[in-house]
């Protein structure tokens, strides 16, 4: 028996949506369909490919694999809410820097998974590849930065650059 929409209040990017979903309605179809975030993209709507990453409180998830109505009262960040007063994130400076991107259908995903990832390195977060959990500051490697950014494809092939950009954020020499 179909549930009937509802209100549901989606904080995004710094501002109230009040949008008339279904429960059944996933936070990424919510952004794209209802709310008219189109930056957000759909890759495989199975959680395989990460172009629907988004932030909510700062951590990254996959739009595609959570339910919009479970997201009320969270602040939740799309790619159209990481810059600031009309300048570029420092990782999509980086990104523009460094090529990191082709046909850029990936790269909202991307930024906001880099985005996630480097606060999370900050933070001391380790991941499966970190050789030494106890090293402090702990290294930023290339193999780091591909197991953590390993659940966003491209099928470009951006793969280097990308770890370029985020390496040079790290760095601070982007
Ligand atoms: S669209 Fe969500 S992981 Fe592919
Ligand atoms: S830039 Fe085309 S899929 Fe990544």
């Amino acid at each position: 028996m179909p549930v009937p929409a509802r209100p549901v209040t989606l904080n995004v990017n710094g501002r109230a949506y009040t949008l008339h979903l279904e429960p059944r309605v996933t936070l990424l179809d919510a952004l794209r369909e209802y709310a008219g975030l189109m930056g957000t993209k759909k890759g495989c709507d199975r959680g395989q490919c990460g172009a629907c990453t988004v932030l909510v409180e700062g951590r990254r998830i996959n739009a595609c694999l959570t339910l919009a109505v479970m997201h009320e009262g969270e602040a939740i960040t799309t790619v159209e809410g990481l810059a600031r007063n009309n300048a570029l994130s420092p990782i999509q400076q980086a990104f523009v820097k460094h090529d990191a991107f082709q046909c850029g259908y990936c790269t909202p995903g991307q930024l906001c998974s880099a985005t996630a990832l480097l606060d999370e390195f900050r933070a001391g977060a380790a991941s499966t590849v970190t050789a030494n959990v106890r090293l402090r500051p702990p290294q930023l490697s290339d193999d780091e930065i591909r197991e953590r950014m390993s659940g966003n494809l491209c099928r470009c092939g951006a793969y280097p650059n990308i770890v370029a950009a985020v390496r040079a954020v790290n760095d601070g020499t982007a």
